[in-house]
Parts: structure tokens; C-alpha cells; sequence
């Protein structure tokens, strides 16, 4: 399906984005995994975290109705379409499931043997964790998904695991993966590459592995594993980068998943590319997530956040976007490139209106992402008629704005959403192809951006 999105105008409101994904992958983890009930509230029904819980469906007994009718139940219309799940109040539209998600768990222990392959679908978070899950199982697991999954590097965690016992086998470094299960013992992992993926994978080993697991960061990652953790009583310490924890069985737990920033930000970069004022409220502001918001403050974007409660170890509050007067270029350093990893395709969108070069430092991460996004972030700028390269690992992208055309976002909903927005300020018309896949991350995208009074709309002829 394609969006067109027509320029100019002014957004308006206050809104609310879909749960967070990363934290919903985990927390439907340490549901399945609990001994008792657990209670999720506002789990995103994106497609990356129906995967994992279609997978943990697999690998439970007594939590698997839930987790299965959950995971399969589509109780929304596709974007574009009459929904029944996004609900309008009075200018403000909340996105996502009043209803609790109730999983009863039976402990790391009580989890079964899968009866088929676990389809992780589209989603890394969903393949890499369970692979720390399932490592220390008392069965055999097949991990596989789709064909953009199935390109992506997966002995970064293979490795560490291995280091602590765990029997992995990947095909040629990447899906199908076979884990059999196995009594695993703590180690001492250091990886060259900065992932909160695979320091998760190690973490959630480590909490049904012997002895003491040791997990050190290259660069800072978000740590919605470790604050879950720790709010769920687990012995976790973190002392200048390295991560201990020992072996914990947790109980059951309340939670209500917090709007995702990363899906804030294509709202607050809409509303900065048109001047406009917006609030987004109960959005996660954990600062492991938010730092995109100190680079758009560089970049002349002026934003508020106000924290109002917590929920499992997560501040949750509101952001008010302020109106923006001309963007400035931004030199995104290589150290700081974690913590804005999902949001270089909404950056470059804004640095694309910067009056001059802005440049992302030694990205080379951003090739093995859901899709090769250096490459297709610097063609797909040019395809609507602005400047950008990638240059070696580094992406460079020049002022100046876009005409206007046609983007391609080779089936990856962070590129969609980006040419999406960032049409919002072209000089011309942008149609985006496969705005479906929006549906990944931030259901009913298009419905909230138009609701804030932006001109997109989907257009299904070919
Ligand atoms: C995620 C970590 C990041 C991020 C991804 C979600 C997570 O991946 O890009 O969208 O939930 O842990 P890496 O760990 O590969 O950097």
C-alpha cells in the first residue's frame, strides 16, 4: 500500500503513541517466565511483539490460550480501513488495548517444549531474546523467520551464550537457529558491538544460569531488561557499564507498557517540520531511549519532558513539542549512535530540511537493521530530490530539503514512517510505498499523524 502525504499545514493536539515495543517483548518474556499471574496492560498490538507472543505461546502449557488468542486475535482493521481498535476521544487519539493481557506463567522452569518451529516473523528483539530464554531450557528450540530476519547477524549472540555453556547452532551466522537447552554457568561477556539485544539475551541466561553472569557494554544500550529485573527484586548490579546478575526465579507482576518514544519521535519531527505545537502523553522517558530528543534540541527542536510515574523501573510521562523555527545541521558522534540507533531514519529526515551537511558517524550498524538503512535512507532522500551519501559507514546528508516523489521503504516500517514525515516539508507531494509496514511498530501511524491534522492518506491503486 502506498501513503500519499501532501505538504504544508499545521498540527495540532494531544495524542498518545502505541506501548513500547522493546519494553513489550520483555515484559511478555518475563510474564511466560513467571511463577503466577502476571498482568500487562496496553501491550502494543504491533507485529514484532504479536511474534514473541505467538512464540512464548509455544513454549507454555497453562499461559498458552491467553498468549495465543492475544497473539492471533486481529481486533483492528488494517491501516486506512474502518478500525475498531483505536479510540477517539475528543481530539485525542489513544492507540492500543484497554484490556489487561492476563499470561499465567509457571516459572523459567515450566516452559515446554515447542511442538514447531518459533516464527519470530520480522523481529530481531523477538529472535535474540528467546535465545537467552530457550538456551537454558531442557528442550530443543528451532528458531526461525522472515526473509529480512533471516539476513541478519545472530552469532553476536550465539557467542556470548556459548561462552557460558549453551549448545547454538546458527546457519552460516544467521537463521534457522537450532538452541538445545542446556544447564548453563555464568561468564564473563564483553562484546565488540554495542546491543541491548545481545546484553539482554545474556541477562535473561544469566538469571537461570549458576554462579554469576558478567555482561560489559562497549557503548550505553537501552536497559529495559535490567530495570525489569531489578524491579522484579532479581540480584542485578551495574557498576560503570558491567552488568551482574545471578540466577532468580521471579513472581508474577502488574504492569502498563508506556507509549513508545521511538514512535513519538516521528510525531514530534512531524511537528517540527511544520512549526506546529503538539503534547504526546504517557510516553516512556526512559533517557536510554530519549537522547534522539537531545539531538533534535541541537538541531533547534525545542521539546519538554515531564515524567509522572513509573511502571516495572520505566519513568512514563508527557512530551510537548514547542514550535520549531528553522533547522540546524547535527554531527551525530559514533559514541552516541546507540542511543539513537531506531531513530537515524526520522534524524536524517529532519537534516534533510537543515540548512547545511548533517553527518551520522561510523553507522555501519544501521546495514543489518530490518533494512540496510545506510543505503536506503541515503537513495530514498535522493529519490525525493534532496542530497545524501553514505560514505564508508558514515552518512552524510545535505540540507537544502526535498522536491518531492516517490520513496521506496523496502518493507521496513522505521524508512516508511521517516519518508513519511518527512514529506511533511517537501516541496511537493511524496507518496511513500509500503506504508503497511508501519503497522510493525506504531499501528495506525497514518490515523494518529492525521488526527493531529497532517495530510496523509492511503492511496491503493498501484
Ligand atoms: C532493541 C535493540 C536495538 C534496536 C531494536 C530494539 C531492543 O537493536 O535497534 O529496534 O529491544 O533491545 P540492537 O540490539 O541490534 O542494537
Amino acid at each position: 500500500m502506498r501513503a500519499l502525504i501532501m505538504p504544508g499545514g499545521r498540527l495540532r493536539g494531544t495524542t498518545s503513541v502505541p506501548g513500547d515495543k522493546s519494553i513489550a517483548h520483555r515484559w511478555l518474556i518475563l510474564a511466560a517466565t513467571a511463577e503466577g499471574r502476571s498482568s500487562l496492560l496496553e501491550v502494543p498490538n504491533s507485529l514484532d511483539v504479536r511474534s514473541t507472543a505467538s512464540c512464548l505461546a509455544f513454549l507454555m502449557s497453562k499461559g498458552r490460550p491467553a498468549l495465543h488468542a492475544w497473539a492471533t486475535n486481529d481486533r483492528r482493521a488494517p491501516e486506512g480501513h474502518r478500525s475498531t481498535w483505536n479510540v477517539r476521544v475528543e481530539g485525542e487519539t489513544a492507540v492500543g488495548s484497554a484490556e489487561a493481557l492476563e499470561v499465567e506463567g509457571k516459572g523459567r522452569r515450566g516452559l515446554i517444549e515447542p511442538e514447531g518451529e518459533l516464527d519470530c516473523g520480522n523481529s530481531g528483539t523477538t529472535m535474540r531474546l528467546l535465545m537467552g530464554v530457550v538456551a537454558t531450557s531442557g528442550f530443543r528450540s528451532v528458531l526461525t523467520g522472515d526473509t529480512s530476519l533471516r539476513n541478519r547477524p545472530m552469532e553476536r549472540v550465539a557467542v556470548p551464550l556459548r561462552t557460558m555453556g549453551a549448545a547454538i547452532e546458527t546457519s552460516d551466522g544467521h537463521a534457522p537457529i537450532v538452541v538445545v537447552g542446556a544447564r548453563l554457568h555464568g561468564a564473563e561477556c564483553a562484546p565488540v558491538t554495542a546491543s541491548a539485544q545481545v546484553k539482554s539475551a545474556v541477562l535473561l541466561a544469566g538469571v537461570d544460569a549458576d554462579g554469576t553472569t558478567a555482561f560489559s557494554e562497549p557503548a550505553t544500550t537501552r536497559d529495559h531488561t535490567e530495570r525489569a529485573l531489578r524491579a522484579l527484586g532479581a540480584p542485578i548490579e551495574i557498576v560503570a557499564g558491567r552488568t551482574e546478575v545471578r540466577r532468580f526465579q521471579h513472581e508474577g507482576f502488574s504492569a502498563l507498557v508506556p507509549g513508545d518514544p521511538s514512535s513519538a519521535a516521528f510525531l514530534i519531527a512531524a511537528a517540527a517540520l511544520t512549526g506546529s505545537e503538539i503534547t504526546i502523553t504517557g510516553v516512556g522517558l526512559n533517557p536510554t531511549r530519549t537522547h534522539f530528543l537531545e539531538v533534535m534540541a541541537r538541531m533547534g527542536v525545542r521539546t519538554e519532558q515531564s515524567v509522572v510515574r513509573e511502571e516495572l523501573g520505566e519513568p512514563v510521562g508527557d512530551i510537548h513539542v514547542f514550535p520549531t523555527e528553522g533547522l540546524g545541521s547535527v554531527r551525530v558522534a559514533a559514541a552516541e549512535l546507540p542511543l539513537v540507533i531506531d531513530e537515524v531514519p526520522v534524524l536524517a529526515m529532519l537534516a534533510v530540511h537543515a540548512a547545511s551537511d548533517s553527518w551520522f558517524l561510523e553507522a555501519g550498524e544501521l546495514r543489518v537493521k530490518e533494512s540496510d538503512r545506510l543505503e536506503g535512507l541515503a537513495a530514498g532522500i535522493r529519490d525525493l530530490g534532496g542530497h545524501a551519501a553514505a560514505e564508508g559507514d558514515d552518512l552524510v546528508v545535505a540540507g537544502g530539503g526535498l522536491d518531492g516523489g516517490r520513496g521506496n521503504a523496502h518493507d521496513d516500517h522505521r524508512m516508511a514512517m521517516a519518508f513519511a514525515v518527512a514529506g511533511l516539508a517537501a516541496h511537493g507531494a511524496v507518496e511513500v510505498d509500503g506504508i503497511e509496514s508501519a503497522e510493525v511498530s506504531f499501528p495506525g501511524f497514518m490515523g494518529t499523524l492525521a488526527s493531529l491534522g497532517a495530510s496523509i492518506e492511503p492511496v491503493e491503486a498501484a
